[in-house]
């Protein structure tokens, strides 16, 4: 009997220990916040649910956060620069162990992220960049190169036109004004088609990123310009909505009037691939895995580069033929 009793308390010490070293292997790789075994907490404001891209860069910060064992506090702005003020400070309030945000625009943000640094939570940028003097407020900028984008975009369209005579009529569809992307991308593409004279911009409005503001502002452009050979649009999401608003005025997109958009999510794609649309920059929005990393790395304090650049590539219409059936997103 008393060696039955001893029998079973080794198996029980033995799997104590077992579970132990298994907790500790967890802990070392996503939960290794504190002195114990809790996990690693993460608060990340997202700007909204605007396109295409931001529904799958949601699905792989949350689906990644999940797989790397880290607790994630996710808050949608909805859009609204505000909302994600509130955000971050909720999250200090709670005291996370690392803060995340894809910020909507560029400025506004430098008092909140200092109340980030004062309480000693260190903040990652994903996606998109701020416009802050003190490079210290956060540790980390992990995205695109947006000016490339647009360069990338410009110095296709240059090709494209090289034999071709008289002015070439540009309209340009912006993302959100004071973003990131639109200010970055507007910049390149400005710059590549600088190179040929006759590539001109007539017409340049924000359509905030969406299918709806892309449909709404081409419809105007339309309207008041009897000429349009292309269209640049910031995203895949106005560029779609533009189909709408070209088709409905008798023109044929990927013919009638040239298209080049950013970013290659799948609907974009296909309509690259249909041959609506003439040319695509790369914009990942799978950032989640990267961002996990780095979220590991400074919650342990160790130091991380400045500045994380996503590979990125562009697409033909051939290309997105055989790209199309192995897309991610
Ligand atoms: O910041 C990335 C941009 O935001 C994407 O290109 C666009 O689709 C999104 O809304």
């Amino acid at each position: 009997m008393l060696r039955k009793v001893w029998a079973g308390t080794a198996v029980g010490l033995l799997a104590l220990s077992l579970a132990a070293c298994n907790n500790s292997d967890t802990g070392g790789d996503g939960g290794d916040a504190g002195s114990g075994n809790e996990p690693i907490v993460l608060g990340f404001s997202q700007v909204g649910a605007e396109s295409g891209w931001r529904t799958a860069n949601t699905t792989s910060i949350k689906e990644s956060a999940a797989e790397a064992g880290i607790e994630l506090k996710f808050d949608d702005a909805q859009g609204k620069q505000e909302n994600q003020i509130t955000a971050i400070r909720n999250f200090i309030q709670q005291k996370v162990d690392v803060i995340a945000f894809s910020p909507k625009v560029e400025t506004g943000f430098e008092t909140v992220l200092k109340e980030a640094k004062d309480a000693g939570i260190p903040v990652i940028l994903t996606d998109r960049a701020v416009d802050t003097q003190d490079k210290t407020l956060y540790k980390s900028f992990l995205g695109s190169d947006f000016v490339k984008e647009g360069r990338l975009s410009g110095e296709w369209l240059v090709n494209e036109m090289k034999s071709a005579t008289g002015d070439v009529n540009i309209v340009e569809l912006q993302g959100t004004t004071g973003s990131a992307p639109a200010n970055d991308r507007k910049k390149g593409f400005a710059e590549a088609i600088a190179k040929d004279p006759k590539l001109k911009v007539i017409a340049s409005q924000s359509g905030d990123f969406t299918r709806a503001g892309g449909k709404q502002v081409m419809e105007q452009f339309v309207k008041a310009n009897p000429k349009i050979d292309v269209l640049f649009a910031h995203n895949d999401d106005m560029g779609l909505g533009a189909l709408e608003a070209i088709t409905a005025a008798g023109k044929v997109p990927g013919k009638d009037i040239k298209i080049i958009t950013i970013d290659a999510v799948k609907d974009g794609m296909q309509a690259l691939a249909d041959g609506k649309f003439n040319f695509i920059a790369e914009c990942s929005p799978l950032l989640g895995p990267q961002l996990m990393e780095l979220v590991k790395k400074v919650n342990k304090g160790e130091s991380v580069p400045a500045r994380i650049e996503t590979q990125e590539t562009t697409f033909t219409q051939e290309q997105a033929k055989a790209a199309l059936p192995t897309r991610k997103y």
